[in-house]
């Protein structure tokens, strides 16, 4: 339960918001031209010459466990595999279709496989799901399909048939839903109905497209309890803005309730294993987005995207690295917090967050002030001051300020910063 009264939605979501940390995996064909996951689309990429990708696709040193692991030490919670990206091809052994992986030189089902392995540790499991698809005779043509602008788009449209596509999801999802045991989220990506077309006759697709509400009851049917998210146009458990600063806790645009939600983020900017992207974010940054997300009141669900050969490359196994090195003293400021409450300001250059209970403060130090860290708000409420890495008292003292008529909160930190990336200050509140 949060502190916080969220809208109400159907799923269950009590763990979702206690966890915070969560592991997005992004895998699939794309991570051989290892030039972004919509690679097909982006350079309107024939199927004749995609067809290589499959041809030549065999993740030799993929091991689910190893993923997991890796996870787990960065202090992840639960994570989020896709079982089909918008190029259509599965990541497991499905009856609908022999685009899949069981049908490459790989020849095992992943999906099984990341359900066993995350599973073993601890985690919560999670499936993505494509409602686009750029391999499947039925989807028919519009402004983000690789054949976009073939002269004779229109004409290859006419036999194809979305009802067919949408029962085609329906089977596929019944079979994720029912072969691998409890699921706890079901990650659907996206919608587009507004988005304008670059021909005419062009119908961009939401909803109605996808049949989600069919979508949905089956999918609440065959995992009561499942988290959804709003990406089939049909608000359900959660939102999940992608790639953007964190600076308010999301509300519901008619009613101005807060909702769940989970900002989605990436290592360096591209969701499929990318070669020779350059962005990757530092560990400040890493560590700043998920303290910044809980700050809001959001979880953070991180993206790897594995090599074609399987493994994570030294870039994203540094950067979990540092979330690991991070949570192993800090988790405490994440697991069970929320947003602060408003009466606590939030001094310059930190970042806050409180335990469920409302008992404990945490104070982020993305900006290190040496020696003295200024508090509006807390005076007389504090009870107790640590750093939390390493458990060592803090000293403070409230002081007036007679001219502004306001007492402050004064904390005595080292002039060096501990040798920890973001340091975070424990404060036990006063019963
Ligand atoms: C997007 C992209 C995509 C990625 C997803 C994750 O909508 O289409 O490639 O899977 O966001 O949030």
């Amino acid at each position: 339960m949060s502190k916080y009264t969220v809208k109400n939605t159907p799923g269950n979501t009590d763990w979702f918001i206690h966890d915070r940390f969560g592991m997005f995996i992004h895998f699939g064909l794309y991570a051989l031209p290892a030039r972004h996951e919509w690679i097909k689309q982006k350079e309107m990429i024939p199927e004749a010459k995609y067809e290589q990708y499959f041809k030549y696709f065999n993740p030799d040193m993929l091991d689910a466990r190893e993923w997991a692991r890796q996870a787990k030490n960065a202090g992840m919670k639960y994570a989020v595999l896709t079982t089909k990206h918008h190029e259509g091809f599965c990541l497991f052994d499905t009856k609908y279709t022999d685009y899949k992986i069981t049908n490459t030189a790989y020849g095992r089902d992943l999906v099984r496989e990341y359900v066993d392995a995350f599973r073993a540790e601890g985690l919560k499991i999670g499936f993505y799901y494509s409602l686009l698809d750029w391999h499947h005779p039925d989807f028919t043509i519009d402004g983000f399909h690789q054949r976009r602008y073939d002269e004779n788009a229109k004409e290859l449209n006419e036999g194809r048939d979305m009802h067919r596509y949408a029962e085609y999801m329906r089977n596929q999802v019944t079979e994720l839903l029912t072969n691998y045991g409890k699921i706890d989220i079901l990650w659907y990506d996206f919608s587009y109905s507004k988005n304008p077309q670059p021909r005419d006759w062009m119908k961009a697709k939401g909803k109605d497209d996808w049949e989600a509400e069919k979508l949905i009851d089956l999918t609440r049917k065959l995992q009561p309890g499942i988290i959804i998210n709003h990406r089939t146009e049909i608000e359900q458990d959660i939102s999940t803005p992608e790639q953007s600063r964190v600076t308010d806790w999301p509300k519901d645009k008619e009613t101005g309730e807060r909702l769940i939600w989970e900002g989605c983020q990436t290592l360096s900017g591209s969701w499929g294993y990318f070669r020779d992207e350059t962005t990757w974010k530092s560990p400040e940054m890493l560590i700043g987005l998920l303290i910044k997300t809980v700050s809001r009141g959001g979880n953070l669900i991180m993206n790897v995207g594995p090599t074609s050969r399987g493994y994570l490359d030294y870039r994203a196994e540094n950067a979990l690295k540092a979330y690991g090195d991070w949570m192993k003293y800090n988790s405490r400021s994440i697991y069970g917090c929320t947003m602060a409450d408003p009466e606590f300001e939030e001094p310059d250059g930190c970042r806050l967050t409180q335990s469920d209970d409302g008992k404990r403060i945490y104070i982020h130090m993305l900006d290190y002030p040496f020696s003295k860290l200024e508090l509006h708000g807390f005076a007389g409420k504090i009870d107790y001051a640590q750093f939390l890495h390493d458990g060592s008292e803090l000293f403070f003292h409230d002081e007036e300020i007679a001219d502004e008529n306001t007492t402050i909160t004064l904390i005595d930190l080292p002039v060096v910063k501990p040798n920890v990336t973001i340091p975070v200050i424990e404060l036990f509140l006063k019963d």
